[in-house]
This record gives C-alpha cells, structure tokens and sequence, in this order.
C-alpha cells in the first residue's frame, strides 16, 4: 500500500494503455497480460480489439476473484479469455495459453508484467521467471514492465512500504538496473526504464511535475534477436 494508492494504479493503467497502442502500431495482435487484476476501463482486449478486432488476448492473475470478473466481462468474446494462474509457474502459464489456442508463440507476442513483478520475492527468483517468459517468445515480441521502486522515492513513502511487507501484500521494491535487467537481451526502446509518467505521454502536459511519485518505473522491450 503506497499512501497514493489509487493516483498510483491510474498511472500505471494509462502507462499499460500507451504502451499497448504501441505494440499494437508495432504489429502485435496477440497478448499475455500477467497479473492483470480486476477489469476496469479501458481494459487491455479493449484498447487491442478497438484498433484490431482480430486482436487477441489471455489474461492471468492468481486471484479468483479478478479471473471471475475478467470472465464475466470477456463473456462473448472469443478472442480473449481468463486464466487462474502464478507467474512464478511461467511454465503452466504458457502452456495454458498455448493449449488455449489463442497465443501462438512461433508468432510476435505482447507479454504485458504491470504492476506485478514485484509481488514476486527475490527467493522466487523474478530473473528467472522472466527468463523463462522471454525464451518462449517469438523474434518480433514485446516485453512491457512496470514495477514499483525505492528509487527517488520519499521517506514516508519507504516507510508506508516497510508497514505493508507485514500483510500478505508483501512486494518487493527494486532499483532500475534490477528492473531493467528483467529484459535481458532485448532492445529496450526509447525513453528507456524511467518512471512511469515519462514513458511516451500522450502529451507533455500529461507529465506529473514529480512523475517520481507514483513510486515505480516503466519500460517496453523487443526481442531482435533472430532465431536460430
Ligand atoms: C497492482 S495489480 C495490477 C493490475 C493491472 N496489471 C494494472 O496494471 O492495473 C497486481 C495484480 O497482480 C496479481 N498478482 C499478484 N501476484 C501474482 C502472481 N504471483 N501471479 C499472477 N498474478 C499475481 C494480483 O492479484 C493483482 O491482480
């Protein structure tokens, strides 16, 4: 819990959304949204399916009560669906959305990690599960994170974060070169891993005066390397 809660999760949706359009202008038509919580506006199949309807999209989370009202919403799309599952299983989550049908991974993928990397602790070993994410992924895919920091961050922020490590929302704070490091080889594009409100606004004076203060950064990276 960040005592900017809400500020905070709006800024990162319309980090998320951005970063959608895109991958969708990069040619993506089919996402994996990991941790992607309960629906609300302007929801990831929405912004995808509105610039292409052929768009598809599996969304995960490991709470039932997100994937039960994804469901609900998603009820009469057949181009996107809901898993219950764990990213620290990447395996059983690719192989779901493999057998699913709507993810083809000899084909570019969107692997969208918002707000989520950092619920999962150093002894669940994150570099490794993202390795795992990036092996399965086609040349052509796109990786996007955002993930909470102490970075720049205010004292009565860490310490409104030190109180929440006691609940069962623990999450793990991490410095940019950790975060940025989740992308492994891949071509990070421009701006780079910056906080959330510098990547790519809409328009300037979309930028908070202290983009800092929602506390985590914000990157999108390609898979260049051609396979082989
Ligand atoms: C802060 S919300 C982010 C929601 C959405 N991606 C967004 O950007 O607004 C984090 C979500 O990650 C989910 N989550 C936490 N740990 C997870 C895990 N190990 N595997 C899958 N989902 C997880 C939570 O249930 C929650 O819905």
């Amino acid at each position: 819990m960040t005592p900017n809660l809400a500020a905070t999760m709006r800024s990162g949706r319309e980090f998320l959304r951005r970063a959608v359009r895109v991958l969708l202008d990069a040619g993506i038509d089919q996402f994996l949204d990991i941790g992607s919580g309960i629906p609300t506006v302007g929801n990831v199949h929405e912004v995808a399916q509105a610039a292409n309807p052929q768009a598809r999209i599996v969304y995960v989370d490991i709470d039932p009560v997100a994937v039960a009202h994804s469901r609900e919403l998603l009820a009469g799309n057949d181009r996107a669906t809901a898993l219950l599952a764990d990213l620290r299983e990447p395996k059983l989550i690719l192989d779901q959305a493999r057998d699913g049908g709507l993810i083809d991974f000899d084909r570019p993928v969107g692997i969208l990690l918002a707000g989520v990397v950092h619920f999962v602790a150093d002894a669940d070993r994150p570099a490794d599960v993202l390795a795992t994410l990036r092996a399965a992924a086609a040349p052509g895919s796109h990786l996007v994170i955002s993930h909470s920091t102490f970075e720049d961050q205010p004292q009565e922020m860490l310490d409104a974060q030190r109180l929440s490590a006691r609940t069962a929302t623990e999450i793990t704070l991490r410095s940019r070169a950790e975060i940025t490091g989740f992308f492994g080889d891949w071509t990070i594009l421009e701006p780079g891993v910056v906080h959330m409100p510098l990547w790519r606004p809409d328009s300037p004076s979309d930028v908070d005066e202290h983009p800092e203060r929602f506390g985590a950064f914000g990157g999108v990276a390609r898979h260049d390397r051609t396979a082989g």
